[in-house]
């Protein structure tokens, strides 16, 4: 299968037109993966058992986070889809949106190695056309589009959701794959698709990190060498905080306000927030209770990074199963 590059509607059609048909318990499922295979009848399962189309958005820069993510939707997916598109609905006036890192060859390059069948790469007239001021958009409810990283990136989340939404018309896949570390950014798409009915599963995967525990992300390769060096305190925090809320000794609130002192002990780094919250509605929590997302945002001078942990009953061991 030779890797095929997409730029436009009609082209993304045509290629959707020539797959064999969907079947019809995977296209209108909301359910999990595990629920939909009981769903068929028994001789569909023998057929095809896997979803059509597994899609994975991106704005390109792909790092090993990205493949994680691409690489599930290769074992369960039988055709894969990423997006390249730096949105710049989801950028404010101020914000990086030149700047964000565009490595389109390098991307192809490792789409082919991965086994992807199709990149959409489309151009921002495909995206909006007219423009993006007059658009339509999606507004995500105010508790998720105004808190934590929303506060400081007002027009974030109504970026992400109104260009997902579109590229969810346009691919129409059966499942989409979106990284827990952006973890706001999941809880959104998943309200959104379960308030507008879209009939599309979506599938958070686990957070992939360098050796010293920072995660990966595409913004890492403007940290200077000693902002990169204290980069992974912030999941050390993380882990450091589910650890101890396990062991009881003191309460969530101090081991909050602990992580808060040793994160703000950094010079030049802005801690935005660091925060335990409910993993559905991102309810700030006082009360260690499980499962419970961690959730931590500062700027490095000018650099945002988010990273997030999953405290379910595996903690220790693999975090976050339990949840999912
Ligand atoms: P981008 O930052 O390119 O990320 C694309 C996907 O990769 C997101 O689902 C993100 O959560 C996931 N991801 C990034 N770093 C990861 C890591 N270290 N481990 C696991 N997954 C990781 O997020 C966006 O693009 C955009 O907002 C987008 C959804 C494409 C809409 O424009």
């Amino acid at each position: 299968m030779t890797l095929q590059i997409i730029t436009d509607k009609q082209e993304l059609a045509a290629w959707r037109a020539n797959l064999p048909a969907r079947q019809s318990a995977f296209a209108s499922s909301f359910s999990s993966l595990a629920d939909a295979k009981d769903e068929q009848p028994q001789e569909q399962q023998q057929v095809d058992p896997k979803p059509l189309i597994g899609f994975v958005p991106t704005m390109g820069a792909l790092h090993e986070g990205h493949l994680n993510l691409i690489r599930q939707a290769r074992h369960e997916c039988q055709n894969v889809i990423v997006s390249i598109f730096v949105n710049p609905l989801q950028f404010g006036p101020t914000e990086d949106f030149g700047k964000y890192p565009r490595t389109f060859e390098r991307d192809r390059e490792l789409c082919e190695q991965e086994g992807v069948d199709v990149i959409f790469h489309p151009t921002v007239d495909v995206m909006y056309p007219g423009g993006q001021a007059g658009t339509t958009k999606v507004i995500p409810p105010e508790v998720l589009e105004k808190s934590l990283y929303g506060q400081y990136r007002p027009a974030f989340f109504s970026g992400v959701a109104t260009v997902v939404s579109r590229l969810f018309n346009l691919v129409q896949p059966d499942v989409a794959y979106f990284g827990e570390k952006d973890f706001q950014q999941l809880v959104v798409i998943k309200k959104m698709v379960f308030d507008l009915h879209i009939p599309v599963k979506i599938v958070g995967v686990e957070t992939v990190r360098e050796k010293d525990g920072l995660a990966f992300s595409s913004r890492n390769v403007f940290l200077s060498e000693r902002q990169r060096s204290e980069a992974p305190l912030l999941y050390k925090t993380l882990k450091q905080i589910a650890q101890q809320s396990k062991e009881n000794k003191k309460t969530l609130s101090a081991l909050l306000a602990d992580g808060i002192r040793t994160i703000s002990n950094l010079e030049d780094v802005d801690l935005k927030y660091l925060v335990a919250c409910d993993v559905d509605s991102l309810e700030t929590l006082t009360e260690y209770r499980l499962p419970m997302v961690l959730l931590v945002a500062a700027k490095f001078k000018e650099v945002w990074l988010i990273d997030t942990l999953v405290v379910s009953a595996l903690v220790g061991a693999q975090h976050g199963k339990s949840w999912r």
